[in-house]
């Protein structure tokens, strides 16, 4: 009795770790690898982006594809199964052309879904056709999270590395990384010599700090061609000269100067970094 109990139980912890295995591998499978990501982007994609192409040629034609891709759903649910299938030929059409526009990546664009999806049409049974679409959306988001946000930041993002600062102190002119540090230096100096109690030193890194601030302004224009609304705006700035007051105070109020250089810190620094960091590592390391 035992024995059976214990070879019933084997038997399905066996079953059951088969079971997880596979799923575990399915759900693997759906995911980008990441060796993939390290494959350096095709360049034959160059030409189909500016400044080779006169427009963003790949970005139209995925554009394209997506609107008679979306309108199969569209009228499937309008019960419009003739234009349904007339959406799904244009989408094959476009799909077929895609496939061949990159030819590193033909192999990223399969068939079968495609034709299966075609196949459920005939029918034109939602519950038959949902999950064939389902399986074609994955074809695409395979390859969006693997490749998407690497095309944007190398031909949709200026390039940071490309950009080049005077330094109003020094007059140095210098990336905009060692700008970056140039400016951590003089705002992290007023903190450090009030620490220290040397508030004259306090003020002039707060000069410095105003006009390395000024310089880095002009460089949003090197990819925005709008006034900024967020960390360089209006509210920014008047918590530049907020600080001023507080250190021109007497006595300077310690608590008063760390509260407000954090408040810059937050909303200049840090949330200009949550955008932009991303995009400038992302074309600093090789994931171009
Ligand atoms: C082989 C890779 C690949 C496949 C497969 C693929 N795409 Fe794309 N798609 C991209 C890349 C890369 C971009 C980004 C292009 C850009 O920003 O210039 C993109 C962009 C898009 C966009 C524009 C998104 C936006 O607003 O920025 C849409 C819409 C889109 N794809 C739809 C689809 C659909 C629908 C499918 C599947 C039927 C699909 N794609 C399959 C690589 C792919
Ligand atoms: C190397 C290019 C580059 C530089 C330099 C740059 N940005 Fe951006 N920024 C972008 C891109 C690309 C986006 C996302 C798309 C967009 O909004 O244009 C973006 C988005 C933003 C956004 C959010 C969207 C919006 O328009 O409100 C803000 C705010 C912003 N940047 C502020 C700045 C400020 C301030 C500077 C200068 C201190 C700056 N950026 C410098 C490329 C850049
Ligand atoms: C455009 C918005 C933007 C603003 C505003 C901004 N930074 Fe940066 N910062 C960046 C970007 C982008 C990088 C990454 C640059 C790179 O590595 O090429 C960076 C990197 C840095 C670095 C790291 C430099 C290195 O050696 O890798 C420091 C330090 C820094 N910033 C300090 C600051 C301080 C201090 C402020 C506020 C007073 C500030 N930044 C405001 C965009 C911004």
């Amino acid at each position: 009795m035992k024995r059976a109990v214990l070879f019933l139980a084997t038997i399905l912890i066996v079953l059951l770790a088969g079971l997880l295995l596979t799923s575990f591998q399915a759900s693997k499978k759906d995911k980008p690898q990441s060796s993939d990501i390290t494959v350096p982007l095709p360049a034959s994609l160059d030409k189909l982006f500016p400044p080779q192409a006169e427009q963003p040629v790949f970005l139209f034609k995925m554009l394209g594809m997506a609107t008679p891709f979306t309108g199969i759903i569209v009228d499937l649910f309008e019960n419009d199964l003739e234009n349904a299938k007339d959406n799904f030929e244009k989408f094959k059409a476009n799909y077929t052309e895609l496939s061949k526009l990159v030819p590193e990546w033909e192999k990223y664009f399969p068939i079968e879904p495609v034709d299966k999806l075609g196949r459920t049409l005939i029918s034109g049974d939602p519950a038959q056709v949902m999950p064939a679409y389902e399986q074609v959306g994955k074809v695409c988001s395979n390859c969006h999270n693997m490749n998407m946000p690497r095309v944007q930041y190398k031909y949709h993002w200026g390039d940071f590395q490309a950009i080049t600062i005077e330094d109003p102190l020094t007059r140095q002119v210098v990336s905009f990384q060692q700008f970056m540090q140039f400016l951590d230096v003089s705002y992290t100096g007023i903190s450090v010599n009030m620490n220290q109690g040397q508030i004259d030193n306090a003020r002039k890194q707060l000069q410095g700090f105003r006009a390395r601030f000024e310089a880095m302004e002009e460089t949003c224009m090197n990819c925005h061609d709008t006034e900024r609304l967020y960390y360089v705006d209006e509210t920014v700035e008047a918590m530049i000269d907020e600080l001023e007051e507080a250190l021109n105070a007497s006595p300077v109020d310690p608590k008063k100067v760390g509260m407000i250089s954090q408040g810059i810190g937050m909303e200049n620094c840090f949330k200009c970094h949550l955008v932009h960091v991303p995009a400038a590592v992302a074309q600093m390391i090789s994931v171009k």
